[in-house]
């Protein structure tokens, strides 16, 4: 007879084993920009793949091979949808049969901007129903360091089952970059951290097969942390440039040709560049989730706390931009008829989660401003009243708009068309560079 000991290396060999060969059912909860991305990798693979998702209508899309993820083709999708490699569903009990479950749940802010964790503490407690000796679980959703340990691990050990022995834990961040054509999933590499070792070698098995490089940290609450580094390095340094672009704009100096001249440096700089406030589901939100740890511990996270700040002020600078380019031509911002070009909350997505293009919207309404935007990615807007379809950003409706304003330099615009027909632009994006035509274009 086996010794509680050697069932337990028989448990994690087995699942390893069944990882290699492509053996294991793999479960994947949340199937949006992370989830179905991943999912869709496994499937291709050759897994069994289960996508559990609590939205019916995103079940029968997948059903149907019809992808609502820019990222993934339908094409794609359906073939691994006909050959039953991937089944949708809104059923839980899925789960029971998986050897490994990766949750792509959401994790936002609540209105008193505290981290939201109660997809994962749901998704968790599925997980917990129809958990089983020998299953290794991953979190992937992006959330403050601790949240395996503190949160999910005692859900799991409720089962009575044991951490490291029967049941495996590990998180890995997504590092998922909506719309990039050169890194999708199989080329990010890939960070891995177990609540254990065994978990920590079961979750690099795991990835080491649809993704080209896996780097295994330490624990948990390491890899939990790499995350927040890469999103508060990136909102910082935005919020840096953004700051730099207010002072340079009251010299009267273009931060665009001064980062320009800058990045000729060839070492200890990296070009950052201003914009009209920072959207998405990561970079507004993800800091906010470390500095609301590190504010438990009795730690300011200055940085985080500076750099929201100023990046949250950008939509508003921009509005300004618009009022005094618009005073320059001799009209107010009331009546005015301003197109916003781009809604998304940056090139090429049709993503217009935490836009800044919303907020100026809203001010510009507030003062009222007459309103359209144009955005070949995003046919309508709807968010907090506001209600608004895509016009065609044709030489009329150029022509027609007091202002035109670029808030997403999607590569599908006809910029010199737009600088031949527009009267006046504020360009956010430094979009219309090198490029001159009949309109007065005023940079941030
Ligand atoms: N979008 C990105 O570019 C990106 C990049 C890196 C990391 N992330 C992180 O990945 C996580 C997921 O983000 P996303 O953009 O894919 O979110 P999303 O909103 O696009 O998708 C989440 C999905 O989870 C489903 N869901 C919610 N609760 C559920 C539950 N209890 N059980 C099953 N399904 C559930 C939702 O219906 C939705 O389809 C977040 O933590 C986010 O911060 C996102």
């Amino acid at each position: 007879m086996l010794q509680p000991t050697e069932a337990a290396a028989d448990l994690h060999s087995e699942l390893v084993d069944k990882i290699a060969t492509r053996q294991a059912v793999v479960a994947v909860v949340g199937l949006g920009y992370v989830g179905l991305p991943l999912a869709t990798e496994f499937a291709l693979a050759g897994f069994q793949v289960r996508g559990l998702d609590v939205d019916p209508v995103r079940i029968d899309r997948i059903r149907h091979g019809n992808s609502y993820i820019g990222d993934v083709n339908s094409a794609i999708l359906h073939g691994v949808v006909a050959k039953e490699l991937l089944q949708a569903t809104t059923d839980d009990a899925a789960l029971a049969g998986a050897d490994a479950i990766i949750v792509c749940v959401p994790t936002p802010l609540r209105k008193t901007k505290d981290p939201d964790v109660s997809y994962i503490v749901d998704a968790a407690a599925r997980i917990q129903a129809h958990a089983r000796p020998g299953q290794l679980i991953v979190l992937e959703s992006t959330t403050y360091p601790g949240t395996c340990e503190e949160l999910v691990a005692p859900m799991l050990a409720e089962t009575g089952l044991e951490l490291g022995r029967e049941l495996f834990l590990a998180f890995s961040p997504e590092r998922v970059d909506p719309g990039n054509q050169r890194y999708s999933t199989r080329n990010i590499p890939k960070v891995v951290g177990g609540i254990d070792p065994a978990s920590t070698r079961a979750a690099t098995a795991l990835y080491e097969q649809i993704i080209e490089r896996v780097h295994p940290v330490s624990t948990t609450k390491t890899a939990e942390m790499v995350k927040l580094l890469e999103n508060t390095f990136r909102s910082v340094n935005i919020g840096l440039i953004n700051e730099f672009a207010l002072i340079c704009d009251r010299m009267g100096v273009d931060v665009w040709e001064v980062i320009e001249g800058a990045a000729t440096k060839p070492f200890g700089f990296m070009p950052f560049y201003p914009g009209p406030g920072l959207g998405g589901h990561c970079l507004p939100i993800d800091p906010i989730y470390l500095s609301w740890k590190a504010k438990l511990l009795d730690i300011e996270a200055n940085f985080i706390d500076l750099a929201a700040r100023i990046n949250a002020s950008m939509p508003r600078h921009v509005v300004e931009k618009i009022a005094a380019a618009l005073n320059d031509d001799g009209k107010p911002v009331r009546g005015s008829h301003i197109l916003v070009l781009g809604v998304a909350y940056k090139p090429d997505v049709s993503d217009t989660r935490e836009s800044p293009a919303l907020d100026i919207i809203k001010h510009l309404l507030a003062r009222g401003a007459l309103v359209h935007y144009t955005d070949p990615h995003v046919d309508e807007l709807r968010y907090d009243g506001l209600e608004m379809g895509s016009i065609e950003c044709s030489p009329q409706a150029l022509e027609a708009a007091d202002c035109v304003v670029i808030v997403a330099n999607h590569t599908a615009f006809d910029y010199q068309a737009i600088v031949d027909h527009a009267r006046l632009i504020v360009d956010t994006r430094n979009a219309t560079k090198a490029l001159s035509g009949r309109a007065r274009v005023v940079k941030l």
